[in-house]
């Protein structure tokens, strides 16, 4: 979603400028274009050269300097932007913004821009909970502007509390937001994720190597083009995507009872969960002690979650994730049809550097008609949006077949 888009990161002066740099490198990694804008006093925390260096572009300091008017023409670059990002923000840069003063180079481009302004305040914790501050914050947010909030945690003055700026990763994702169209808004999507844990006794269970990060990436994208998202994710050692209602479950049945719950309000259901097949039969109340030289567990059938999905699918979008390790077509189309559903897809686990864990995969899209596409290894998070661009054409095509 930062493919190719021009972006401003202004950074002000507090602790936190020195994440900056991160968030260069995320926006450049993710194919985005950054001119940074520093202030006199964020200077005092990180050098401009490091910005320049990370981006790949010159570093704006001042406003009255004519060389670098020249080479960069500021005004220009606060109307081409296509998102003017500010973190850390202090008290001071939000204070200036919500007043209309535009005494620096900062200030100034945010007062010609067009684009979208999102801040990302950092400070300490009673200058985050001054009334003045807040009120700002309040009059910026009924103009337009876009915050996102800080966190609790350590603050640089020694002290823990609300001010920390938010994690880089969430800045990331809420810019990718506010650039992406909002193709899914008022869509209800139920997705899960993760793999899923089935007890043996009280400190032992069985499970899948499934680390949740395609289930998670496809609820960010969600969120990101305006759906209502729910993720009934197994565990994971992933952080929970912001704005994603986020039920943990343990069990292949918990995340059933789960599902069924939400079903009825659901308009798409996308499956990403390694869900257990099998589970022991019977749950040791006491940690099972080692004594003979072999032991046999007795397992039982799991109920397949979206098999009983799809025959109560009625208008409802279903799609299903299949992970084989050979005829991987022909066993992911065979599933799609035993569990009604309108898009597969496939995922071959036995290849290297894709699948599970991996921030990659390398996937196939087979729909109901036989149809099948395939996709080169690509990150899960664009996997993702291709998926929805895919249902959202799935959905074009039912709505045309419906008016016929
Ligand atoms: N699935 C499910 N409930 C189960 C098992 C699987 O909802 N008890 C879902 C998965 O979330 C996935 C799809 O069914 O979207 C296919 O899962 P997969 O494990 O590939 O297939 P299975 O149906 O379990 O068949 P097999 O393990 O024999 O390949």
């Amino acid at each position: 979603m930062l493919k190719d888009k021009q972006v401003v990161l202004g950074i002000t002066g507090g602790i936190a400028a020195y994440k900056a740099a991160e968030i260069v490198r995320q926006i450049v990694k993710g194919g985005g274009q950054v001119h940074v804008i520093m202030t006199r006093s964020a200077q005092e925390f990180i050098a401009p050269l490091t910005l320049q260096t990370l981006s790949g572009n010159p570093v704006t300091t001042e406003l009255f300097q004519l060389y670098q008017e020249r080479e960069i023409g500021h005004i220009a670059l606060a109307q081409r932007a296509q998102i003017l990002v500010i973190a850390p923000a202090t008290a001071n840069i939000i204070g200036k913004i919500a007043h209309g003063i535009a005494d620096d180079i900062l200030s100034t481009v945010v007062m010609a821009a067009k684009a979208p302004v999102l801040m990302a305040p950092a400070m300490n914790e009673a200058m985050w909970e001054n009334p003045i501050v807040q009120d700002n914050i309040r009059s910026l947010k009924k103009r337009g502007y876009h915050f996102i909030d800080p966190g609790w945690g350590d603050l640089a003055c020694g002290a823990q509390g609300t001010g920390r700026m938010a994690e880089i990763e969430d800045i990331i994702d809420e810019m990718a937001a506010l650039l992406t169209p909002k193709d899914f808004r008022g869509q209800k999507v139920l997705v899960t994720a993760g793999p899923t844990r089935e007890m043996l006794d009280p400190v032992r269970f069985i499970s899948n190597p499934s680390s949740g990060k395609m289930g998670f990436a496809v609820a960010r994208a969600l969120r990101q083009r305006g759906a209502q998202v729910t993720l009934i994710s197994g565990p994971t050692a992933l952080a929970p995507p912001r704005m994603v209602n986020v039920i943990p479950v343990q069990t292949a049945e918990e995340m059933r009872s789960a599902v069924q719950k939400h079903f009825a309000e659901t308009d798409i259901v996308i499956k990403t969960a390694a869900v257990a097949d099998y589970r022991p039969k019977k749950i040791s109340p006491e940690k099972i002690k080692k004594g003979a030289a072999s032991l046999s567990l007795e397992m039982e059938k799991t109920r397949d979650i979206l098999g009983e999905l799809g025959m109560k699918k009625g208008q409802k979008l279903l799609i299903g994730f299949a992970a084989e390790t050979r005829k991987v077509n022909a066993f992911a189309l065979e599933k799609l049809q035993k569990k009604n559903l309108d898009l597969i897809v496939a995922n071959d686990v036995g290849r290297k550097g894709s699948g599970f864990g991996s921030d990659m995969n390398e996937v196939r899209l087979i729909f109901r008609d036989g149809r099948v596409e395939t996709l080169p290894a690509l990150p899960k998070e664009e996997i993702a949006h291709i998926l929805l661009d895919r249902i959202i054409t799935l959905q074009k095509e039912s709505r045309a077949r419906k008016k016929k």
